[in-house]
C-alpha cells in the first residue's frame, strides 16, 4: 500500500477541489491517462480518480475532483497533513502518445484536468493541438492557463455564454471538422458529451479516443463492475481502458450501467454512511 499525504487542498471552482498528494511510488510511475484508487478511511468505499498532473522528482501527484456523493465529500473534508487510508496506482493503460498530426482535444467540466497531461504529451510529441474546453458557466472553467500553455488554439464554451462561446463543445468541433483535415480527436468528460462527440466525428470519419469512467469497485480486473462493450466485445475499463475507440463504444449500455446504483448512492449521501 502506498502512503499518501495531503500536501495541498484548494477549491478551484464551486464544488471542485484540487488535491496535491505526496505518494512517491505512484508518482514515479505515473503516465498521462492513468488513474488511481483511494479510500479516505478504513470503512470507506474505493473510488477512482485521474492523475491530473505528477512530479516524479518531488514524489507528488495532483488530482482534481468534483464533490458528487459521499466519498468525494469526505475527501474534500480532509486537511493538509492528513493521510488517506489507501491509495493504489497508477492504474489503467496510459494514453497512446504519437505524432498524429492535427489533433482536437476536448475536455468537459472536471474532465479538463484529466485532459491536461494528455494535451501536454500530445504537444511534446509534435502534434498541432486544437483544444476545446466546455463548462456550464465561467466559474467552472478550470485550468485555462494550463491548457493554454500546450494548446496551439484554445476555444472556450459555456452553456450560458458567461465566458467564451455560448453553447456546447460540439459546436466548435463541427466547425473545425469542416475546415481542417483532423487526424485524431480525444475527448474526456461526461459520458453524454463523449457520446455526442463520437457521433459527430463518425460522420467525418475521424478517429476518436474517449476516456471512459464506468463505475469501478476493485479496479484490478476481477469484479467486472467496470464492464463496457466496445465493438461488440466486453472489456474492463480498469485494466483494458480507460481509453477506448469512441465509435465502437456501446453508449446506451454505459449510460445505463452508470445509473445502476443511483438509489443506493442517494441513501449513502443522506445517511452519511
Ligand atoms: C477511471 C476513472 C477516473 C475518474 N477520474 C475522476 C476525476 O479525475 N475527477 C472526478 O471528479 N471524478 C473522477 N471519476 C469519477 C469518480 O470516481 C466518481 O465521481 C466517484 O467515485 C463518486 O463517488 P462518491 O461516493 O462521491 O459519489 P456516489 O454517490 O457514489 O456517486 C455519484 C456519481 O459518481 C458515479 N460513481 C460512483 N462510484 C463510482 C466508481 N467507483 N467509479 C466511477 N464512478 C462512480 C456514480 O455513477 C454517480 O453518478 C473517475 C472515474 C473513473 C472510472
Ligand atoms: S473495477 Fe472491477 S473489474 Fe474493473
Amino acid at each position: 500500500m502506498n502512503p499518501a499525504k495531503v500536501l495541498q487542498k484548494e477549491e478551484i471552482a464551486p464544488g471542485i477541489f484540487l488535491m496535491n498528494l505526496e505518494t512517491p511510488r505512484v508518482a514515479a510511475k505515473a503516465q498521462a491517462g492513468q488513474f488511481f484508487v483511494l479510500r479516505v478511511d478504513d470503512k470507506g468505499e474505493r473510488i477512482p480518480l485521474t492523475i491530473a498532473d505528477f512530479n516524479r522528482k518531488e514524489g507528488q501527484i495532483v488530482t482534481v475532483f468534483q464533490v458528487v456523493g459521499r466519498t468525494t465529500a469526505k475527501l474534500a473534508d480532509l486537511k493538509v497533513g492528513d493521510e488517506l487510508a489507501t491509495l493504489v496506482g497508477p492504474l489503467g493503460k496510459p494514453t497512446e502518445i504519437s505524432q498524429f498530426g492535427f489533433t482536437v482535444l476536448i475536455g468537459g467540466g472536471v474532465g479538463v484536468a484529466a485532459l491536461y497531461p494528455i494535451l501536454r504529451e500530445f504537444k511534446k510529441a509534435g502534434n498541432f493541438t486544437y483544444t476545446i474546453q466546455g463548462a456550464r458557466s465561467k466559474e467552472f472553467l478550470i485550468w485555462e492557463e494550463k491548457l493554454l500553455a500546450y494548446s496551439d488554439k484554445l476555444i472556450l464554451t459555456t452553456d450560458d455564454g458567461s465566458k467564451g462561446r455560448k453553447g456546447v463543445v460540439t459546436d466548435p468541433l463541427k466547425e473545425v471538422l469542416e475546415k481542417e483535415k483532423v487526424d485524431l480527436v480525444f475527448a474526456v468528460g461526461p459520458s453524454m458529451m463523449m457520446k455526442f462527440v463520437s457521433e459527430i466525428t463518425r460522420e467525418y470519419g475521424v478517429k476518436t479516443v474517449v476516456s471512459l469512467n464506468p463505475i469501478m469497485v476493485d479496479a484490478t480486473g476481477m469484479c467486472g463492475a467496470c464492464r463496457v462493450e466496445v465493438g461488440g466485445k466486453t472489456y474492463f475499463g480498469c485494466v483494458d481502458g480507460p481509453d477506448f475507440d469512441g465509435h465502437q463504444v456501446n453508449w446506451e449500455l454505459l449510460l445505463a450501467r452508470q445509473r445502476m446504483y443511483c438509489d443506493e448512492e442517494e441513501i449513502a449521501r443522506k445517511n452519511n454512511a
